[in-house]
């Protein structure tokens, strides 16, 4: 059976989400502010990389470590650690404080750098320990698209990726569209997930079979 969270991850995580939700409420949408998933995306983050076994985690858009305390507390049970980035350097100090709050501090490296220089910075697949087998975007395709064939070197044949999307229509549209239709052509199974937006599922190395294949 998969195990639960433990209770001082989830005190944790209902005093931030809470927070997350007053700021929403208030309109506060600036820089500093928490933007955290929504709780089912932290759910999913945390089943995905439990039920995978995923060890070798990447997440791009740290902010106050919301989905890093997901990403962290599954670790902690695949043996894994996440290594996440964000480019504001008091974020990371927050998500830092979060993390040993909750315990889980070992689990995880911060940096903080912009997602382009930080994946330039990154070591080739020939040069790390292990590939990357599970990554979270939530940083927006528009950052991502440059870097994603960089990236795409470093990530396990058979990884596993999980984009925090828009709402329905999001994907449709350049540069979203292409993306998609970059990872399907690279042999990316793809999928849509209807929850509050539609975040984007992809799974490496499963061909999908073309429409009415019987
Ligand atoms: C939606 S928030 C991430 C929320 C976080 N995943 C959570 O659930 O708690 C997006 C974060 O990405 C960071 N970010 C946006 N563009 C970036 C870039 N090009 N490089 C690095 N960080 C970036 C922002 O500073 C912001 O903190």
């Amino acid at each position: 059976m998969r195990p639960h969270l433990e209770p001082a991850v989830t005190d944790l995580l209902s005093r931030l989400h809470g927070e997350d939700g007053a700021q929403r409420a208030r309109g506060e949408r600036t820089d500093a502010s928490l933007k955290a998933v929504h709780p089912t995306v932290g759910e999913l983050l945390y089943r995905l990389v439990i039920d995978q076994g995923a060890r070798n985690i990447l997440e791009m858009g740290t902010s106050h470590g919301v989905s890093t305390l997901y990403l962290a507390a599954a670790a902690r049970h695949t043996g894994g650690r996440v290594v996440t980035v964000d480019r504001l350097a008091e974020k990371t100090a927050i998500a830092d404080r979060h993390l040993a709050e909750a315990g889980l501090g070992d689990v995880v490296e911060l940096a903080t750098a912009e997602l382009d220089e930080f994946v330039a910075g990154m070591p080739s697949a020939s040069e790390r320990h292990s590939a990357v087998d599970f990554v979270f975007v939530d940083v927006g395709i528009p950052a991502v698209a440059p870097v994603w064939s960089r990236l795409e070197a470093m990530l396990t044949g058979d990884a596993t990726l999980l984009v925090d999307g828009g709402p329905p229509g999001y994907w449709q549209e350049p540069p979203m569209a292409d993306f998609i239709e970059s990872l399907r052509q690279r042999d990316w199974l793809v999928s849509l997930l209807p929850m509050h937006k539609q975040h984007l599922l992809g799974i490496r190395g499963v061909v999908a079979d073309p429409p009415n294949t019987p």
